[in-house]
């Protein structure tokens, strides 16, 4: 069968990854996608860079568009990041084109997803968004496919590696926030702009996307309250502590009567729930379906092997044809934007 053909913009913390994944397991994954999956094209800033990928076998292509135009390439695979620019381009470029698109970039969505969604659904292709929301956790896929029969009442956790993995560190290792958060960025978990991150931002990119796929609400981030991490201290911390809690930075879409509530914001939670125990870089998120009951799933929720994880069940989707519309489920209103955080 003929390879599917895969055009990798962005060689950063996931695009390496998603490059050498695809070569170590290039037998299962084409076993399970029914046909070999290759790297035909690759975009990065800095040709000269060694960044240990054997490239070989693929075109290089300065302009990120450029590649998204390339008849060597089946599927667009854009892993730069920012909501405008080369990611941008990259992406609407790519659909123009009539290729499928799978992308890590909530911010992205979050800001123009509306009118991906509706180029993407005109041109008849895909954009796979799972790496997109909590790293290698398969949320997206369970929200759409695994509890596709549920009404869903209440979506919340932990969406934010960097936050999780500083609060974690200052409680347990009693470790500064300004270490915790350039370990973080070492580790290759924060966004290029970390305020996107300890601003709470990044949570509510992925909160909008979560909401959407949950409630079937239009994507828009900025309906939601939003409130960081950056204040929290390790007082705040011990007191948690003290009283029996634990302080977590979460998202949270609740349906209301009013239409769906989305918030972002540090929140104490009751020390043996299944949230609260979550520590480091792991994310954590429990959603509210009315037949499957509460169902948390957990796991990595970034660094780059974790991450091109998700990416490449993108790419198995589309090499199998599997097709889903975007964001599509039953239309719900938001709410009015909430001013404070509640509950
Ligand atoms: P990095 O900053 O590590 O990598 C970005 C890559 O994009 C680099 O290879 C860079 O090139 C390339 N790039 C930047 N600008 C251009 C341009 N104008 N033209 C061509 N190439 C360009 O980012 P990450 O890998 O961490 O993140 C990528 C995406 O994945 C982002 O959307 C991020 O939000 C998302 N994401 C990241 C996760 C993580 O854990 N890191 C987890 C989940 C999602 P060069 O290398 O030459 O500088
Ligand atoms: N910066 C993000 C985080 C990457 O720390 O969660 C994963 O989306």
């Amino acid at each position: 069968t003929a390879p599917l053909k895969v055009g990798v913009a962005g060689l950063g913390t996931v695009g390496a990854s998603v490059v050498r994944i695809l070569g170590a397991n290039a037998e299962e994954i084409a076993a399970r996608a029914g046909r070999p999956i290759v790297v035909a094209a690759v975009s990065a800033r800095d040709k000269g860079r060694n960044r240990g990928l054997d490239l070989s076998g693929a075109s290089w292509h300065m302009d990120p568009s450029q590649l998204a135009r390339s008849n060597d390439v089946d599927v667009v695979v854009e892993l730069i990041g920012g909501a405008e620019g080369a990611a941008r381009a990259c992406v609407e470029t790519a659909i123009e084109a009539r290729r499928p698109v799978v992308t890590a970039n909530k911010a992205l969505l979050a800001k123009h997803g509306v009118a991906i969604a509706r180029a993407a659904e005109a041109a008849g292709v895909t954009v796979g968004f799972e790496a997109a929301v909590a790293g290698g956790v398969p949320i997206v896929k369970t929200l759409r496919e695994g509890l596709a029969g549920n009404r869903i009442s209440r979506v919340f956790g932990i969406l934010n590696g960097t936050c999780n993995y500083i609060l974690t560190r200052m409680e347990k290792d009693k470790l500064g926030f300004a270490e915790c958060l350039a370990e973080a960025q070492r580790l290759g978990y924060a966004e290029a702009d970390p305020t996107f991150d300890i601003g709470g931002f990044d949570a509510a990119h992925k909160l909008a996307l979560l909401a959407s796929l949950a409630f079937g609400t239009e994507v828009d981030a900025n309906g939601i309250y939003v409130e960081g991490i950056a204040s929290i201290t390790p007082f705040d911390l011990a007191m948690a502590e003290e009283l029996g809690f634990r302080l977590k930075l979460l998202g949270i879409a609740t349906r209301t009567d009013q239409g769906v509530e989305q918030r972002v914001h540090p929140s104490m939670l009751p020390k043996d729930s299944a949230i609260a125990r979550v520590d480091g870089v792991t994310n954590a998120i429990e959603i509210d379906g009315d037949a499957v009951g509460a169902l948390v799933l957990a796991g990595p929720g970034a660094g780059g092997d974790a991450t091109a994880s998700a990416v490449i069940a993108d790419i198995i989707d589309i090499a199998r044809g599997i097709h889903m519309p975007v964001f599509g489920a039953p239309a719900s209103k938001l709410t009015a934007p909430v001013r404070a955080p509640m509950g």
